[in-house]
């Protein structure tokens, strides 16, 4: 069965273009984001790859810890991260698991059969320091994934756990935020200041930490 929201992510150990590891150990007590791209040497892996190590210092900020899968060797990893960091100007410093006997992407539901017998779809499984599942998306081969969102996604949901406020449509981090149901009007207005109630349902709040 495919992993839901906030169950726990499945560990396992891996071979790595950065050796062999434990994927909780790897992650401590870091945020992760799993993500898997049907092949190396294909031209929108590359890209993603790409922009994924050029975000290094925002994951860091974050206290995320990114790691790639599919299920070619370490080998064809190791000379692809070569024309990564040539052809998209960066340092590919994260890991890529080398799925060749296809355990890990199994254990998350990474191959759709219907796309494709023998290759990952794009999933991203974002993973909280607690080890569990926050976020779960699928792309399919033919479309790039925008990584952006993914970081505006951590950004909600560390505001969410931190402040116990949700995020609105297109929201980026800076925004207003709203106040959820289970937080009456008073007590938001002694957490969080001012409140634009435009609905008793639907009041927004600055975002704090900003
Ligand atoms: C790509 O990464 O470019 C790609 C991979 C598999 C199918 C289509 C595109």
């Amino acid at each position: 069965m495919s992993l839901r929201l906030g169950d726990n992510a499945p560990n396992f150990t891996a071979v790595t273009s950065l050796g062999e590891l434990n994927f909780y150990e790897y992650l401590g007590d870091s945020w992760g984001v799993l993500f898997s791209h049907p092949a190396d040497f294909t031209p929108v892996c590359t890209t993603e790859l790409g922009r994924t190590a050029a975000l290094n210092e925002e994951f860091a900020k974050r206290n995320v810890k990114p790691i790639a899968i599919s299920v070619d060797d370490v080998k064809s990893h190791k000379e692809w991260i070569s024309d990564i960091n040539d052809t998209q100007n960066v340092s590919v410093q994260f890991p890529i698991i080398a799925d060749e006997d296809k355990k890990v992407s199994e254990l998350y539901d990474m191959i759709h059969p219907n796309a494709s017998e023998t290759v990952t779809v794009r999933s991203v499984f974002i993973i909280d320091p607690a080890k569990k599942v926050r976020l779960t998306l699928t792309y399919p081969a033919s479309t790039g994934r925008n990584f952006n969102e993914i970081i505006r996604v951590i950004d909600s949901l560390q505001l969410t756990d931190k402040h116990k406020l949700a995020t609105p449509v297109d929201w980026s981090n800076g925004d207003s935020c709203i106040v959820t149901p289970a937080v009456d009007t008073e007590k938001a207005k002694e957490l969080f200041g001012k409140v634009e109630v435009i609905r008793p349902y639907l009041r927004y709040v600055k975002q704090p930490n900003k």
